[in-house]
């Protein structure tokens, strides 16, 4: 569905369906968005100082001409206010001022925002309505989709959290122009994911288009966002929490989240890791003879042209396995792994360890 700019994709999930909004400008419709949801009173965005800074005042501006009070609250940059101290200061404001269950949460921001609102939210009077403004290319590709909120515990990452949706999702895609290169880079690896996972046709307009989308042309832009988010909508829609489907998002993660942790979070940055990850779990597809070789040259050479890494540093087998083994997706002990057999066409497989020791031999 479009309305003039906008383009509208739909997340299926019964009475708790929602639309994401995708198109340049429409964070200044948002006063119209909040009451086409019936929500009227008051509206809390929580932001970062550079957000605030670039879109709190207009963000502000669209919600209180639409008739809403509206408080912003800004909390530090950046991974380390995913905490329950952050979600619970979060929920101070909205007690002390006096939010009710048909008061609104916004999350202005990228995914660290999106997903400690969320979570606050769900938790502040048993859930109150939650709207995401997504302004990453990562947020506007996945966080802000499907529902998982939460927060870090001292001895892993998003160890805490919730399955709550927002009524709405808000991707303006001009907020992307100011976001630092690195970062949109980072989410397009996210975005080269989907087409691997879902639909060879989307990695083939990457591929005819990739020069285009790293200029960023709006066209362009919208067109990733959009197809992102209907695959997205569409493996929610028929696996909302996770117990079979929903595991073909996490390509490319296995190897990614093992090497953000050997790195120590410091070397990448969660998409960067991701692209090494694609690549990777490619080639150990390919050794289990599950793809032919092209599968992973493509990927290679896609990935290459965005300038993201495709090569993994060298680690020793015993800790490249034990921190594959830390992962969330762990399952009984068995560490499971999204493997391509085309592109556009994954299996999730358990990993036998002697087969990945042989192939690890071969690639290190
Ligand atoms: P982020 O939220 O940390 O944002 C990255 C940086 O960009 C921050 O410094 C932020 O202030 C800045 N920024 C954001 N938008 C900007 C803009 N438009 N202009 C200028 N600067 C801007 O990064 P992210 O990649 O969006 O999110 C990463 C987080 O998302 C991680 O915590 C990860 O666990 C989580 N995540 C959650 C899900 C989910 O399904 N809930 C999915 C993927 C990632
Ligand atoms: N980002 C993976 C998921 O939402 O399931």
């Amino acid at each position: 569905m479009t309305h003039a700019n906008q383009i509208i994709v739909q997340v299926g999930l019964g009475k708790r369906s929602y639309n994401i909004v995708i198109g340049p400008g429409s964070l200044h419709r948002m006063g119209e968005h909040l009451q086409a949801l019936g929500l009227s009173g008051k509206v809390g965005v929580v932001t970062n100082p550079t957000l605030a800074r670039l879109y709190g005042a207009s963000l502000k501006r669209a919600i209180v001409k639409a008739g809403f009070t509206c408080h912003v609250l800004s909390i530090p940059e950046g991974e380390r206010t995913k905490t329950l101290r952050w979600a619970s200061s979060i929920i101070d404001e909205l007690v002390k001022h006096r939010f009710e269950r048909r008061s609104a949460l916004v999350a202005l921001g990228g995914g660290v925002i999106g997903d400690v609102t969320g979570f606050a939210a769900s938790m502040y009077l048993r859930g109150i309505p939650f709207v995401q403004v997504a302004t990453t290319l990562v947020a506007q590709v996945d966080s802000s989709v499907g529902g998982k909120t939460g927060v870090n515990h001292p001895s892993g990452k998003n160890l805490i959290g919730a399955f709550y949706q927002p009524s709405l999702v808000v991707s303006d895609t001009d907020t992307l122009q100011t976001l630092p290169r690195r970062e949109w880079l980072a989410g397009l690896a996210e975005v080269m994911k989907y087409g691997v996972i879902a639909d060879r046709k989307f990695f083939s307009f990457l591929e005819d288009r990739m020069e285009h989308i790293l200029d960023m042309r709006e066209t362009d832009v919208q067109a990733v966002v959009k197809r992102c988010c209907e695959i997205k909508a569409k493996v929610v829609a028929k696996d909302e929490r996770e117990s079979g489907l929903r595991r073909i998002l996490n390509y490319g993660h296995t190897i990614g989240h093992a090497l953000e942790s050997l790195s120590r979070y410091r070397k990448y940055i969660h998409g960067e890791a991701v692209a090494i990850g694609m690549v990777y779990e490619a080639l150990l597809a390919h050794h289990l003879d599950l793809c032919p070789a092209a599968v992973v040259d493509r990927q290679r050479v896609l990935i290459q042209r965005t300038g993201l890494p495709v090569k993994m540093p060298s680690y020793s087998f015993s800790r490249f396995w034990g921190a594959m083994g830390h992962d969330k997706k762990v399952a009984g002990g068995t560490i499971h792994c999204v493997l391509p057999r085309s592109i556009g066409n994954v299996r999730v497989l358990p990993l036998d360890l002697r087969a990945v020791r042989r192939w690890h031999a071969q690639v290190s």
